[in-house]
């Protein structure tokens, strides 16, 4: 009988320890540590019978199969993919608990196996049943569409070498369990096991996996970061669950584009694909007209997109000025508002200061500072900023305004909606002539003030 050992595993980022402790050595957080079993000694060598597939080969000997893509028939998913998804990888979908990652992989499923696609969707959290009433909502019906509710992973593994499906999800990871290890489902160890043992069957039977992970409190992906540096491909769900759009974030990516992004609506019928995100997220824009907004063009992978900043400014009536945004990086905001304060003279200590993104849309990018800024200042000033006019460039410390990348396909987006002029750095060199929109070149903030404030 082999020896059982237990260490202490930090949930959050899988450092172990032979004893307890209070605060992680690796990553900082406290009272993260859980006692775990180690594996027995003998059951290694099961995992190692479980991966010994392959043998060592010659460079000249391998046979080179170009990739080959599944295309999903959801475009703004396989947008996020890179082009579908490459056989024989590992991606890893998160996101909430309750954002729709079930949701949008049984429309996945019931699109590819209408395609002819032999799919196993592997439900470790839902009875058979209930994934029955979830398809029937959702219109999903094929022949070829395998439901397996199943928690252990070597059951799994059987199914998968019997039925050789082209594509298998895992629904969740955070759910399923390897009786090569002791300790509970959910548990670092088991999902940095489970994940490894499907990295390994996906590679060896080239067959495509796709893992859903819950996000914890912290906002790490199952908890462990581990599970990102394992998978091909790491797509993040996000969105307010309170309103209908999400967004499909890929972060990382083997076969693709990173911070490529799909949008999505959550209706009645599951997730439908907004075609046109930049229409959705200046749906309420033009009737506004209220001091205090501004449009800016953002940049999402390789696509620009037309979102709405808001500000409110008001006097604090606490000791110390509030200041919130929402969407797009505190840090930042309170960088413009120094600068603000330095090189225009916009005192604003003695107010609170909000920032909104509109529309539930993360802004990871620093062409939305001259946006937020005027936002800002239109919002002090009580005057209104010209809704025909859209804002993209970078505010420097100095308050010159720096030179953004594709700058280009931002202005060509902002014409498509309508959009008669467009602020833009000086800096920024352009080769193409724009017919039907102004483009307007300025090198400080002020001059963007004069340049976009009626009267
Ligand atoms: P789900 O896919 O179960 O979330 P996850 O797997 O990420 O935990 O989605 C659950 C939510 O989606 C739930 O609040 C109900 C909502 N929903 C719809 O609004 N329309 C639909 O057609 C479906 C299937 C779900
Ligand atoms: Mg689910």
């Amino acid at each position: 009988m082999a020896k059982v050992k237990s260490k202490y595993v930090c949930q959050n980022c899988g450092y172990e320890t032979a004893g307890y402790l209070g605060k992680c050595p690796e990553c900082g957080s406290w009272g993260s540590f859980v006692e775990e079993l180690s594996k027995p000694i003998s059951s290694v060598k099961e995992t190692d019978a479980i991966f010994d597939t392959v043998s060592p080969m010659k460079l000249d000997e391998i046979e080179m199969n170009s990739e080959i893509r599944m295309s999903t028939n959801i475009s703004e998913f396989d947008r996020v993919l890179g082009g579908g998804i490459v056989q024989g990888s590992l991606i890893l979908i998160a996101g909430d608990p309750g954002i729709g990652k079930s949701t949008i992989l049984l429309q996945t499923s019931g699109e590819l196996s209408e395609g002819g696609k032999k799919i196993l969707y592997i439900s470790a959290e839902e009875s058979a049943s209930q994934i029955k009433l979830r398809a029937q909502r959702l219109g999903v019906k094929s022949d070829n569409l395998y439901i397996y509710p199943q928690t252990n992973l070597e059951l799994v593994k059987k199914h998968i070498e019997e039925m050789n499906p082209d594509l298998v999800i895992v629904d969740s990871i955070q759910a399923i369990y390897t009786s090569l290890i002791q300790s509970s489902a959910g548990s670092v160890s088991q999902i940095r096991e489970c994940c490894n043992i499907l990295m390994h069957i996906a590679k060896s039977r080239n067959v495509s996996i796709i893992i859903i992970g819950h996000v914890t409190k912290e906002g790490n992906i199952a908890g462990p970061k581990v599970l990102e540096h394992m998978v091909d491909t790491v797509i993040q769900f996000e969105g307010d669950k309170t309103k209908s759009y999400r967004i499909l974030r890929s972060i990382k990516n083997r076969f693709g584009n990173t911070s490529e992004v799909g949008i999505f609506e959550m209706g009645e019928k599951g997730l439908c694909e907004v075609i046109n995100p930049s229409e959705v997220f200046l749906k309420e824009y033009n009737q506004t007209q209220t001091p205090g907004s501004t449009i800016i063009v953002t940049n999402e992978g390789t696509r620009p997109l037309l979102v709405e900043i808001q500000a409110l400014v008001g006097t604090t009536p606490y000791p110390a000025p509030r200041r919130i945004a929402n969407g797009v990086d505190t840090g930042r905001v309170l960088q413009i508002l120094a600068v603000l304060e330095k090189r225009i003279g916009l005192n604003l200590s003695k107010q609170d200061v909000y920032v909104n993104v509109i529309g539930g849309m993360e802004i990871k990018e620093p062409a939305a500072d001259l946006g937020i800024a005027l936002a800002i200042v239109t919002c002090v000033r009580d005057v209104v900023f010209d809704t025909s006019t859209a804002i993209v460039g970078e505010i420097g410390l100095s308050g010159e305004i720096r030179a953004v990348n594709n700058i280009e396909k931002r202005i060509n987006e902002a014409q498509k909606l309508g959009f008669k002029r467009i602020i833009i750095p000086a800096s920024n060199e352009i080769q193409e002539e724009f017919k039907g929109i102004e483009v307007i070149k300025v090198k400080r903030i002020l001059e963007a003030i004069t340049r976009g404030v009626k009267g």
